[in-house]
C-alpha cells in the first residue's frame, strides 16, 4: 500500500502539468489510473481474468486493455470492456477521467446504480451499458452529457421514468433503452432530439400517447416503440417531416384509430409493423407508393374494406401479413405481381377468391 501510495505521487509530480491544458485542472493521468484502479477493485468476478493480470499498475494505463489513450495528451479517451465476462459495479470515480469520449461495457454483468457522476464526463460520445443488469433510474443528470451521440441503455433492469432532461442532447443520434422496466409516458420534450435518427423503447411499460412532437424529427430512421401499453392514434401528418423514415415499429401496444393517407409520404419506407393493436378503419390506397416496402404487418387489429390494388405496386414486399382483421371483398389479383414475396397471411377475415400465386 505504501509503495502504491509513493508510486501514485510519483506520477503527480512527473504529469502535473498536464492538467492545465484541461478544463478540469485537479484531474490529470493520475486521477485516471487512480479511477480505473478503483473501477478494477470494484469487479467481484473477471473469470478470464483479464484485468487481473493485465491492469498492472507497474504498466501505464494507456498499454491497458479495453483503454485508449489520447496521443498527445496521453489521457484516456476509451474505456471498451465489451463482451469481458465481468461482474461487479461500476465506481462513482469513472467519472472523474474527464477525457472520456466512449464508454462501452456493454454484454457483461455489471449490477447496481449507474453513478449519476458519470455526467461530469462533459466530451463522452458514445455511452454503451446495454446487456448488463443495471437497476434504478437512469440518472436524469445525463442531460448534461452534450456531446453524447450514442446512448445504448438496453437490455438491463432500469426502472422509472424516462428522465426528459436527456432530450435536451441535441446531438443525439442513437437512443436505445429497449428491454427495461420502464414506466410513465414518453415525455414531450422528446422533440427536442433535433438530430435523432434511432430510438428504441421496446418492451417496457411505456404509458400514455406517442408525443406528436416526434413526428417532426426530419432525421429519423427507425422508430421502435413496441411491447408497451402505449395507446392514442397516429397523427394525419405522420410523414410530413419525416421523409428518412425506414421503420416504424408500434406492435403490441394498444393503439386505436386509422392509418393516416399521409404515410405514402414516408417513401423510404421498409418496415411498417401496427400488428397487436386496436387500428381500424380501411387500408388506404397510399400505401402503394410505398415502393421500398419490404414488411408490412397489419395482422390482428380490427382492419375493415377491401385490400386496395394499389397493395400491387409494393414489389420490393417480402411479408404482407394482414390476417384476423375484419376484411372484405376479393383478394385483388395486383397481389399476384408481388413477386419477392416470402409470406402472405390473410386468413381470418372475410375475403373472397384465392390469390394467384405469384410466378
Ligand atoms: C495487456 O493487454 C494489452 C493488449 O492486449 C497488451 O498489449 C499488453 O502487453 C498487456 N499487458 C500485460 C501487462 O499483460
Ligand atoms: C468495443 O469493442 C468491441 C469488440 O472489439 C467492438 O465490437 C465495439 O465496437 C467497441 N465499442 C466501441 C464503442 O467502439
Ligand atoms: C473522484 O470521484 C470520487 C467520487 O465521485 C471522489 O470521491 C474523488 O475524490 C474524486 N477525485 C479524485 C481526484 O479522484
Ligand atoms: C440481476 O439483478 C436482479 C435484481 O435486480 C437479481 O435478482 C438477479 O439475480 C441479477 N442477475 C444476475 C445475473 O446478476
Ligand atoms: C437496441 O437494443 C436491443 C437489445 O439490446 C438490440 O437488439 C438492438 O439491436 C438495439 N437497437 C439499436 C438501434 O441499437
Ligand atoms: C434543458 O436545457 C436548458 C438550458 O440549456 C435548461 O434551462 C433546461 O432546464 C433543460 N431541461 C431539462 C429538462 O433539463
Ligand atoms: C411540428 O412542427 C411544426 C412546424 O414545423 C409546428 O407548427 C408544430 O407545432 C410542431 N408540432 C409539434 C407537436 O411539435
Ligand atoms: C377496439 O376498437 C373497437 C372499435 O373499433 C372498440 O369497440 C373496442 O372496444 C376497442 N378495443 C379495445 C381493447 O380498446
Ligand atoms: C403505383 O405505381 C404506378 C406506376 O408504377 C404509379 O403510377 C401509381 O401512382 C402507383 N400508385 C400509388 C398508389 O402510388
Ligand atoms: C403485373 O406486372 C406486369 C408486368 O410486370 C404488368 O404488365 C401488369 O399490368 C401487372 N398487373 C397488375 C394487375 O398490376
Amino acid at each position: 500500500m505504501d509503495i502504491c501510495m509513493f508510486y501514485f505521487g510519483v506520477l503527480v509530480l512527473i504529469t502535473n502539468y498536464i492538467s492545465l491544458t484541461t478544463s478540469t485542472p485537479l484531474f490529470n493521468l493520475t486521477t485516471d489510473q487512480y479511477s480505473l484502479t478503483v473501477l478494477k477493485n470494484s469487479i467481484v468476478s473477471d473469470p478470464n481474468a483479464i484485468l487481473h493480470t493485465n491492469w498492472s499498475i507497474h504498466t501505464p494505463i494507456c498499454g491497458w486493455i479495453g483503454i485508449s489513450c489520447g496521443t498527445k495528451h496521453q489521457r484516456v479517451t476509451a474505456l471498451n470492456l465489451s463482451s469481458f465476462n465481468l461482474r461487479g459495479t461500476i465506481p462513482p470515480h469513472l467519472g472523474n477521467v474527464s477525457f472520456l469520449r466512449v464508454i462501452d461495457i456493454s454484454s457483461n454483468t455489471f449490477t447496481g446504480v449507474l453513478p449519476s457522476e458519470l455526467s461530469k464526463l462533459r466530451r463522452l460520445e458514445v455511452i454503451n451499458v446495454a446487456a448488463n443488469n443495471f437497476s434504478g433510474e437512469i440518472p436524469s443528470s445525463f442531460g448534461d452529457l452534450s456531446q453524447l451521440r450514442h446512448m445504448d441503455m438496453s437490455d438491463n433492469v432500469f426502472s422509472g421514468r424516462i428522465p426528459s432532461s436527456l432530450f435536451n442532447i441535441s446531438r443525439l443520434q442513437n437512443l436505445n433503452m429497449s428491454f427495461n422496466t420502464l414506466d410513465g409516458n414518453i415525455p414531450e420534450e422528446i422533440g427536442g432530439l433535433s438530430s435523432l435518427e434511432r430510438v428504441s423503447l421496446q418492451n417496457n411499460r411505456l404509458r400514455g400517447t406517442i408525443p406528436y412532437a416526434v413526428f417532426n424529427i426530419s432525421s429519423l430512421i427507425s422508430v421502435i416503440f413496441a411491447y408497451n401499453m402505449l395507446s392514442g392514434k397516429l397523427p394525419n401528418n405522420i410523414c410530413s417531416n419525416t421523409p428518412r423514415l425506414r421503420e416504424f415499429t408500434v406492435l403490441r401496444n394498444q393503439f386505436d384509430g386509422e392509418i393516416p393517407r399521409n404515410i405514402g409520404k414516408c417513401k423510404e419506407l421498409q418496415l411498417l409493423q401496427l400488428q397487436y393493436n386496436n387500428f381500424s378503419g380501411d387500408i388506404p390506397s397510399e400505401i402503394g407508393s410505398l415502393s421500398m416496402l419490404q414488411g408490412l404487418f397489419l395482422l390482428e387489429n380490427q382492419f375493415k374494406g377491401r385490400i386496395p390494388k394499389q397493395v400491387g405496386n409494393l414489389t420490393s414486399l417480402l411479408y404482407l401479413m394482414l390476417q384476423e382483421n375484419h376484411l372484405t371483398g376479393r383478394i385483388p389479383k395486383q397481389v399476384g405481381n408481388l413477386t419477392s414475396l416470402l409470406f402472405l397471411m390473410l386468413q381470418e377475415n372475410h375475403l373472397t377468391g384465392t390469390p394467384s400465386v405469384p410466378s
